[in-house]
């Protein structure tokens, strides 16, 4: 598995034992906290990418607006400087497509049911970025998933 990480041309930076962690980590849901700047987003992105040489894969990455998303050292502009080049962008879906056929999209919460999801959550910490998803109930997932 580490050679989804470690050998993985879409992925220019190595991670730190703690990103590492998280990517190792075997199960549906993980929660990653710390200071700002201690690597979170980088760990997402990370994840996203590490099984993007599988034709079928397609990863999905949320923030709550899309100015999250967009900000100078937020995850769009960090995946056109790492995928610049490598991928191909389609700017009105906001997915990269891989050589393989993988995707990579980049989502935010735009309508109501979109909210719920944040509602039932809980109250999230606000930080300047919020990489944690919260404390979410089945409910949550239930009202947030799907049409
Ligand atoms: N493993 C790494 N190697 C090199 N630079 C890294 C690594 N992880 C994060 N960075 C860089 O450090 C800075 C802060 O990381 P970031 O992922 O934005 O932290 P956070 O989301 O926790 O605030 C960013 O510029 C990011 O590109
Ligand atoms: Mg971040």
């Amino acid at each position: 598995m580490v050679k989804t990480i470690l050998g993985n041309r879409f992925i220019p930076q190595h991670p730190t034992p703690k990103q590492l962690e998280f990517l190792l980590y075997d199960d549906e849901e993980a929660r990653y906290g710390g200071a700002v700047g201690g690597g979170k987003s980088s760990a997402l992105l990370m994840a996203a990418l590490q099984y993007v040489q599988e034709p079928n894969y397609a990863a999905l990455l949320l923030r709550r607006t899309y100015a999250d998303l967009s900000l100078p050292d937020a995850l769009m502009p960090r995946a056109e400087e790492w995928l610049g080049g490598m991928a191909h962008w389609h700017d009105n879906t906001k997915t990269w497509t891989f050589p393989s056929g993988a995707t990579l999209t980049f989502g935010y919460l735009e309508t109501e049911r979109d909210r719920a999801w944040e509602a039932l959550g809980g109250r999230q910490r606000k930080t300047p970025e919020n990489d944690q998803p919260g404390k979410k109930t089945r409910q949550a997932y239930e009202m947030a998933d799907g049409n």
